[in-house]
């Protein structure tokens, strides 16, 4: 072998890491989109010599967070997980069980490029890093399929309350009006993007930040009761489950419209249909540009074996870094969580997003107002008014009153 080639082959071999390590990476993301974005980051982890192995948890976060978090109680941690960023792994990290990447986080700078930089707060405890967040995923847009209101001789709507007057003539042609899963976390999230979409900033922040039962039982609140009694009504004919069997609804114009998070998008991308031409996005319900800064972020459960915290270290710092957060976020349909890198590729919705994000208007995401014990009590109640048409908006809203009142 000629000197040049065993000298590149050498440097190559160098820049492995010293010992290609496999972890598991658990997580949730199983649809098409999202297994589309999830395999960007195995992919670049794999390039650097060591091995992701998959561990893919289908069903919505409900379902793999308590699969995630009882394992790494219970002594058999995967080597890397998925969660909301926020509170979801507050417990675990009061327990000691997740490893603390402060270190690498300074050296990194993450600090200075995390953007914004509420995002590295929400990996924060006690002044320590124990995540790295990976894209800022927000709850309140409305996704529009374009053919199925031309299909009826109306303009796509640019509002929520255009939508709802659009109802009837979808009815009538045959048109579910609003694709909804029938999962609880889905008719709760229809419920925060309305809020955020219909409340002004102190009257949401009263409720969602100070926890304040009043406004939760006052007269602003009860707009978005009665919109989410029009939505469930609208919503009679979608008898989906998963969050992606109701935007595929929309994708071939079952149905003509889906209140769900930025990520239905890698849905739409995956079917090859075009952002402002086969599907209009609506961010903020076309009401207030305003959007969530809820997301995604990897957590690493300590492990004896200094071999495992170092391959940890090295995906924490690939799932931030440059290229892999292009790469991913494009396919994920979310915004990356830096600010220093060129997104130009991105379709005409994330741009909507990006322009929100860089006006500033934006909010923390439901994960990171209240505790999980808070959200599966709200994710209950309005699954319950969801599928009861007899519940009335005075009792939802009096019942809701009541849990924020005690809400953590
Ligand atoms: C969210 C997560 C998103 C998306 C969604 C549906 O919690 O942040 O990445 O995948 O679940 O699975």
């Amino acid at each position: 072998m000629k000197k040049t080639s065993l000298a590149v082959a050498l440097a190559a071999t160098l820049a492995l890491p010293a010992t290609a390590t496999e972890l598991e990476v658990t997580h949730w993301w199983t649809s098409g989109g999202e297994a589309a974005a999830v395999a960007e980051f195995a992919k670049a982890f794999n390039a650097g010599g060591d091995t992701w192995v998959d561990g893919a948890i289908a069903g919505s976060g409900g379902t793999a967070r308590p699969i995630i978090i009882s394992r790494i109680l219970g002594g058999q941690p995967m080597g890397a997980t998925q969660l909301n960023h926020g509170r979801q792994a507050e417990e675990l990290i009061e327990a000691g069980l997740m490893l603390d990447i402060t270190d690498l986080a300074e050296a990194e700078g993450w600090r200075d490029f995390v953007n914004p930089s509420s995002l590295l707060d929400s990996c924060t405890l006690d002044g320590r890093i124990y995540c790295v967040p990976v894209n800022i995923h927000s709850a309140q847009w409305m996704w529009l399929n374009n053919a199925a209101f031309e299909k009826v001789g109306l303009p796509v709507p640019t509002n929520w309350d255009e939508f709802v007057a659009a109802g009837p003539a979808l009815e009538a042609a045959g048109i579910v009006p609003l694709a909804m899963g029938q999962q609880s976390w889905q008719t709760q999230l229809a419920f925060g993007a309305l809020a955020i979409a219909l409340l002004d900033y102190d009257t949401w922040a009263a409720v969602n930040t100070e926890k304040n039962a009043e406004v939760a039982a006052g007269a602003e609140y009860r707009r978005v009761f009665e919109a989410f009694d029009d939505a469930r009504r609208l919503a009679v004919g979608s008898n989906v489950q998963d969050w992606n069997q109701a935007t595929n609804m929309v994708i071939t114009g079952t149905a003509a419209a889906q209140i769900h998070g930025d990520w239905a998008q890698g849905e739409f991308q995956v079917a090859g249909q075009v952002a402002g031409e086969d599907y209009t996005c609506l961010p903020g319900l076309g009401f207030n540009d305003v959007l969530d800064t809820g997301g995604d972020a990897f957590y690493f459960p300590v492990n004896d074996d200094p071999e495992i915290t170092a391959a940890q270290l090295r995906l924490a710092s690939l799932l931030i870094s440059k290229d892999v957060q292009v790469a991913f976020n494009l396919k994920k349909g979310s915004l990356p969580v830096r600010g220093d890198i060129d997104l130009s590729a991105a379709n005409a919705c994330m741009q909507k997003g990006l322009e929100i994000l860089a006006s500033g208007n934006i909010l923390p995401g439901g994960a990171q107002n209240f505790s999980e014990d808070t959200n599966t009590q709200l994710n209950d109640l309005m699954t319950a008014f969801w599928n009861d048409l007899s519940i009335t908006v005075d009792q939802v809203q009096a019942d809701y009153a009541a849990i924020i009142a005690s809400a953590d």
